[in-house]
């Protein structure tokens, strides 16, 4: 069964944008994954189609409606054997990362809410088991831009997506360290040189050497993955 995403959005022309490129847009073509997009317009039920409302007890901007919002999350559960999970992109969200996008790339497939404005309103989120996620501890002014960089960690991981599967595990994130620098001709370039033991052609060598700037770059920058990896380790 080909892994398939279902987006909920007010801003459908956004997709499927960059997902249309390079590695998951090929794979898209290829049927390797399917995408549909949903305009949460059409389930408005009103001829003004409005999909919002003032929030309850006040406060600034537009809440999303619960009703509107219900009619499209049901529309795209229809007919599913209830396989595939319903997540709202949202900073509030569990932080996304790359093991969720390992164990979402070995599920069916995946249906994202997109929010507009402040939000959902939480009842939606309630009724229908809807999981939180984000991508990071900043503010978007909407999910879409989630959405795509969720959609673009999972396709790439499908099978047949990335050409050796050996590049993937090789990766640093599965590894649970930053990835080695990476060099390329000339061999000089503005007075700097690759480091050498990469032209010694000694693979135990260079894999030793990466090995230990992944680790020196993952102590300095990310002390979180690093004591998470040092622990590892010790077991
Ligand atoms: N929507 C707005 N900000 C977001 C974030 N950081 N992650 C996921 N969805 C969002």
């Amino acid at each position: 069964m080909t892994w398939r995403a279902d987006v909920l959005t007010l801003f459908p022309e956004m997709f499927p944008g960059p997902l249309a490129h390079s590695v998951a847009g090929k794979a898209l073509e290829k049927g390797l994954w399917a995408l549909e997009c949903l305009d949460i317009r059409d389930f408005a039920r009103d001829k003004h189609r409005t999909v919002d409302a003032t929030p309850a007890g006040g406060g600034p901007g537009m809440v999303m409606r619960p009703d509107v919002l219900a009619a499209a999350v049901d529309e795209a559960l229809a007919g599913e054997p209830g396989g595939r999970r319903v997540v709202y992109l949202s900073p509030r969200g569990r932080k996304f990362d790359q093991d969720m996008a390992r164990e979402m790339s070995l599920q069916p497939g995946l249906i994202l809410l997109c929010g507009r404005y402040e939000g959902v309103d939480q009842r939606i989120l309630d009724t229908r088991g809807i999981d939180e996620w984000s991508i990071g501890d900043y503010v978007l002014s909407g999910g879409e831009v989630a959405a795509l960089a969720v959609l673009d960690a999972i396709v790439r991981l499908l099978p047949g997506v990335m050409g050796k599967p050996d590049g993937l595990t090789e990766e640093s994130f599965e590894q649970g360290l930053l990835e080695y620098p990476h060099y390329t001709k000339p061999a000089v370039w503005e007075g700097r040189a690759i480091p050498e033991v990469l032209l010694s052609g000694h693979h135990q060598r260079i894999e030793d050497w990466r090995r230990a700037k992944a680790e020196e770059t993952t102590k300095a920058r990310r002390p979180d993955l690093w004591e998470h990896y040092s622990r590892a380790g010790k077991d």
